[in-house]
């Protein structure tokens, strides 16, 4: 009995495959390579000492599933496979919505198929829209996203849970990820993000060395305390070992069940900066910019239910996060270049 995980050469699919692996589990990677490196995969196998099989497929690509499905034996699917880019998202709407709603319909046709149950979503804080009554609970109703992105999480959020409606059989666990950062302590992998990264933690990182000459910090005049926008940084093998324990829960309890993975904690933009700089002993050299349209001035979990649930909680804090990240960019400063 195996694990696929779908776009499991990616970020979170590999820090989870670590997990998984380190947990005893199988694992199988099926991974188009769009948005990630064959090279990634490798390194879990170096790092867990135990062979992934890899299937370079897009799982849009129904016969190339069923192959996959017939040749493993699969009982839970955690899938990742999406794209990710929230402004290429609104200049390419169509390409996302196909690819990622696609991905997810292909994976539950041809799981009917063979007879498989257990489906693990990586959904995100984004399906929370604009809400912005903080701290965020899962029982809190979804909102209006700002972008065709966060659309596809919210829309394949419905579709997995009329699915399970309709299936009694079929167990669903929708992971709402805060903002996963950080890097296995080994360095060996890490999150290599094509041309200039959307996102904040691999600019730093990509600052620090010597990639990039200096940040933007996107506003300073938010209401909090620094004036700079508040998220849930999550260490990406927190985020990983919540896959670990979304699984036996999903073995016993068909139906759906949304959990956020957060930590709980806000932390401010120019804190993290800072912590980058204190714990790694390093300046990151910064400006103050003008606003990014469409952020929020908060975003943070209440990460109670994952505990209750599935006995799950972030132990990690900024520190780790800040010195994990550091050390994978020093070990891999072009990111996997094989
Ligand atoms: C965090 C903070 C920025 C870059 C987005 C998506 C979400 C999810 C993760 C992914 C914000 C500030 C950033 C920079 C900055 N999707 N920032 N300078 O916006 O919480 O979430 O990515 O796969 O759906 O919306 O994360 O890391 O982009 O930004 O000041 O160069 O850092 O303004 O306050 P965000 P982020």
């Amino acid at each position: 009995m195996a694990i696929l995980l779908a776009g499991g050469a990616g970020y979170i699919g590999t820090h989870t495959a670590v997990e998984f692996l380190n947990a005893g589990y199988d694992v199988v990677v099926a991974d188009n390579l769009y948005n990630s490196k064959e090279e990634a995969v490798r390194r879990v196998e170096r790092i867990t000492g135990k062979t992934v099989p890899f299937y370079k497929i897009d799982v849009c690509d129904g016969e190339a599933l069923r192959k996959l499905f017939s040749e493993q034996t699969i009982d839970t699917v955690v899938h990742f496979a999406g794209m990710k880019a929230v402004g290429e998202s609104v200049a390419k709407p169509l390409m996302y919505y196909r690819n990622n709603l696609d991905a997810t319909l292909t994976l539950l046709e041809v799981m009917k198929e063979f007879g498989c149950k257990s489906f693990v979503f990586s959904s995100s804080a984004t399906v929370y829209g604009t809400n912005d009554t903080m701290p965020l609970y899962e029982t809190m109703p979804r909102g209006m996203c700002t972008n065709p992105y966060g659309w596809t999480k919210w829309m394949i959020e419905q579709i997995l849970m009329d699915a399970a409606k309709a299936d009694p059989e079929l167990s669903v666990v929708l992971l709402r990820y805060f903002n996963p950062i950080g890097a296995h302590e080994s360095g060996m992998i890490g999150e290599d993000p094509q041309g200039v990264p959307n996102n904040i933690f691999p600019f730093i990182t990509q600052v620090a060395v010597g990639r990039r000459p200096l940040l933007t910090v996107f506003g300073d005049d938010y209401n909090t305390p620094d004036g700079t926008c508040i998220r849930d940084y999550i260490h990406v093998v927190d985020l990983a070992k919540g896959h670990v324990a979304a699984v036996p829960y999903a073995a016993e309890h068909p139906g759906s069940v949304i959990v956020n993975l957060g930590t709980g904690k806000g932390t401010s933009v120019l804190e993290i900066v800072h912590a980058f700089e204190r714990v790694n002993n390093i300046k990151i050299p910064y400006v103050i910019g003008p606003r990014r349209p469409g952020d929020l001035t908060e975003c943070y979990a209440n990460a109670d239910k994952a505990e209750q649930l599935l006995g799950w909680k972030a132990e990690k804090d900024i520190d780790d996060m800040c010195r994990d990240g550091y050390r994978w960019q020093t070990m891999n400063p072009m990111g996997y270049t094989e």
